[in-house]
């Protein structure tokens, strides 16, 4: 080649590497261009490998040439490959970036069942009371769930079709009622008597809307020397009150209960319609528990005098009280465990 041809080879080739270069969009473009402009097989390459064969002079000058060419091609390169890695940088910070501004994931603290807030409310306002909260066995024998109650032999609780008979030897059955739990409290200490019993009770029951075969209640019995009926009424509205409001009208009225006599249940006025009756209540009357005073041969079959001593016994379902309380629509809602049922009761502790 001669000088002319490496002067023109040595201005396409740094024209070419300010466009190549420029194009490279990442340091492996890069790099290839390198090669293609800089590299052995490179057209500049050629030139430098054509001096040997010019004369002297044009040696010369087109050696200085090519090496402006080289050097100028050079900073070409490095210019590119500094915006590069700048770029590079950059991204690697994009790709890492926090937004300080977002606000953090929120814990989901879980809370107490709906039911579970209701027993603690109720237990609550007894232990207030002076009350003492104890629990009791949910497999009982005849005895306990219905003898010792003062429950005869004949009374239609006590069939197949009502109670969940255990098989197997004795008469053991699951306890239909917590007020199993006021005989073996009594058994188990002299008088006074004041507990609460919180527990599962269990019924041969099909489930539908306002029906569980498995279901709540917290029993009452207060047993001291000169209780009357009016320690009854005046514990079981302060209750009421204390339950449902302040602002509630509560009475009592005859109800019969083997275990107790008399017998009264708790009504409170109808929070729905004010106490003018409704599809509800009917009369503008909530039935809330059932309760009496406890029945003379029920303390005699624990070996206390019942010449000295009286009392009165309560019990109502906490399902029912927690339906009242918060207008759930049925029962079912209570077992499922579906989060968006029970969200909505956020109380712990
Ligand atoms: N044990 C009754 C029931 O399951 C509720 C009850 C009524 C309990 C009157 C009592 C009472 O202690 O005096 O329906």
């Amino acid at each position: 080649m001669g000088p002319d041809d490496a002067r023109r080879i040595l201005e396409q080739e740094v024209a070419r590497a300010r466009e190549v270069f420029g194009r490279a969009a990442s340091l492996d473009d890069l790099e290839r261009a390198r090669i293609a402009l800089l590299g052995r097989k490179a057209p500049l390459a050629d030139v430098q490998r054509s001096l040997g064969s010019l004369g002297a002079d044009d040696r010369k000058q087109v050696g200085q040439a090519t090496n402006e060419a080289r050097d100028t091609i050079g900073s070409l390169l490095e210019e590119r490959r500094a915006v590069l890695l700048a770029a590079d940088a950059g991204a690697a910070m994009e790709a890492d970036r926090v937004d300080v501004t977002l606000p953090g994931r929120r814990n989901r603290p879980g809370s107490l069942h709906p039911l579970t807030i209701t027993e603690y409310r109720i237990t609550d306002i007894f232990m207030r009371m002076g009350y003492r909260v104890v629990d009791g066995p949910e497999i009982e024998t005849e005895w306990y769930n219905f003898d010792a109650l003062n429950i005869g032999p004949d009374h239609p609780a006590r069939k197949v079709t009502d109670t969940l008979y255990l098989e197997g030897p004795g008469d053991l059955l699951l306890r239909t009622e917590t007020s199993a739990m006021q005989i073996h409290t009594m058994e188990s200490q002299p008088p006074p008597v004041y507990v609460v019993v919180p527990g599962r009770v269990f019924r041969r029951d099909t489930t539908d809307a306002t029906h569980s075969p498995v279901f709540h209640q917290v029993e009452g019995l207060a047993i001291d020397e000169g209780i009357s009926f009016a320690h009854l009424k005046g514990t079981l509205e302060a209750f009421a009150r204390e339950m449902f409001g302040a602002e509630q009208r509560v009475r009592l009225t005859a109800s019969y209960f083997p275990f107790v006599e008399p017998g009264a249940q708790v009504e409170v006025s109808c929070f729905i319609c004010g106490g003018v009756g409704c599809q509800t209540c009917g009369n503008g009357w909530i039935e809330i528990l059932g309760s009496g005073m406890v029945h003379p041969t029920v303390l005699e079959n624990v070996g206390y005098d019942s010449e000295r001593y009286t009392g009165f016994a309560f019990g109502m379902g906490i399902e029912r009280i927690a339906i009242l309380r918060h207008g759930i629509p049925d029962i079912r809602l209570f077992y499922e465990n579906d989060v968006r049922f029970l969200q909505q009761f956020q109380a712990v502790g």
